[in-house]
């Protein structure tokens, strides 16, 4: 693997990069901050009305392809809420999609498959993701953004577990049976699945540090379903892999990791190798810390739900996280999941000040 990659513009350990003093970046990397810095999964999307003027009809993967609207999706939320970062505007089903695979999303439910993955001839149809020919939209948009944002752009891709479950269960599912069958009937196949999975991710990704994202997420959204067990045996060795590539390629970047349900595999996520892990609503972040380990950053976890309704609420649950957090440095405030559709954003608005203005976790600490 070359070591050579251009310098992200976003920077790294031994390259100080534009956004190395903000306050996201160094809480990924456990450092003082004058603030704690906050973002939202989904925070682009169905809440905010200036994204549906702008989105208009038609498929996100048609919107995904159009650099200058990308841009101006991605910028919508971190000029409404003064968030401390953007989430780049695409989704992690770009790059199968892009080879080719067969992914289409439908409004209302997500992704779908017409012919789902069932056995080893369809590993030819996951051919290698080229980023400059197959999704030369993303570098482009994430180009114009990294020039124009002040603040860091986090690039992202869908963890190993959680876009071979789309594939083999050909949509959004509940019990994730076919895919946990495949795992256990056929590990050989598993594996070379998810070893191609997890080079596309790296791909992608690496194009997108190349382009100027500081900082990425990898959403292995539903790897909650599996036991620690499986977790360890099935899914942990590529994502390991997947962070010591890019590492290895691109030393220094702030990395995150997230999954819903999580709460028993915190610990092995965090051996992992990411900067940050990303921690749901379900386990408190004192807790969260302790099973994440010393030397990792967290990033939560306030429930969407509580953002429904009143501000009293909200208000409540949000100091609650953030006495949760404590003071150690590397806190990223976030919800413990994306964005609810029906949420107002005014209440989003006012999480992000109140976070800014209580927020304790490595706010004084000198380092
Ligand atoms: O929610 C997560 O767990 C984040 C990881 C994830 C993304 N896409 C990243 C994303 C997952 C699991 C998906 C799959 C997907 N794609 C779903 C969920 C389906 C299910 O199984 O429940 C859906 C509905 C889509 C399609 C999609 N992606 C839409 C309609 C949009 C537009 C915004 C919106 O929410 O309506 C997206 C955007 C998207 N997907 C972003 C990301 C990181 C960018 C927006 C942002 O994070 O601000």
């Amino acid at each position: 693997m070359s070591t050579a990659a251009p310098r992200a513009p976003g920077g790294s350990a031994d390259a100080p990069g534009r956004f190395d003093d903000t306050p996201f970046i160094r809480a990924c990397r456990g450092q003082s901050v004058p603030h704690v810095p906050v973002w939202f999964m989904r925070q682009a999307g169905r809440s905010l009305p200036e994204y549906r003027a702008a989105r208009g009809a038609g498929s996100i993967l048609d919107a995904i392809a159009q650099p200058e609207l990308v841009a101006e999706l991605t910028r919508q939320p971190v000029d409404r809420y003064g968030t401390d970062a953007a989430i780049f505007f695409s989704d992690i089903v770009v790059p199968a999609a892009a080879v080719g695979f067969g992914v289409d999303v439908a409004p209302g439910t997500g992704p779908v498959v017409a012919e789902p993955f069932r056995s080893a001839a369809d590993l030819a149809r996951l051919r290698p993701l080229e980023p400059e020919v197959d999704t030369p939209y993303v570098i482009e948009a994430v180009d114009l953004l990294s020039r124009s944002l002040d603040v860091p752009l986090i690039g992202f891709a869908g963890g190993p577990f959680t876009v071979a479950s789309y594939l083999v269960e050909g949509g959004p599912s509940k019990n994730f049976t076919r895919v946990k069958s495949l795992m256990q009937s056929d590990p050989g196949l598993w594996h070379d699945l998810v070893e191609r999975l997890t080079d596309m991710a790296l791909a992608s990704l690496r194009s997108q540090l190349d382009a100027g994202v500081a900082a990425v997420q990898v959403f292995d959204s539903w790897a909650g379903i599996l036991s620690p067990r499986h977790y360890a045996e099935l899914v942990l060795p590529a994502t390991t892999r997947l962070f010591a590539d890019l590492e290895a390629s691109h030393p220094g970047t702030p990395t995150i990791l997230f999954g819903v349900g999580t709460g028993e595999l915190l610990g092995l996520m965090s051996t992992a190798g990411p900067s940050v892990v990303g921690i749901d609503w379900r386990v408190p972040l004192d807790e969260a810390r302790r099973r994440v380990g010393a030397g990792v950053a967290v990033q939560g976890n306030l429930d969407p739900a509580m953002c429904l309704g009143s501000w009293k609420v909200a208000a409540a649950e949000t100091r609650e996280v953030l006495d949760r957090a404590g003071t150690t440095p590397g806190h990223v405030f976030n919800l413990g999941h994306g964005v609810l559709p029906e949420t107002d954003p005014g209440i989003l608005e006012q999480v992000v000040a109140l976070v800014h203005a209580e927020g304790r976790a490595g706010v004084g600490t000198l380092q």
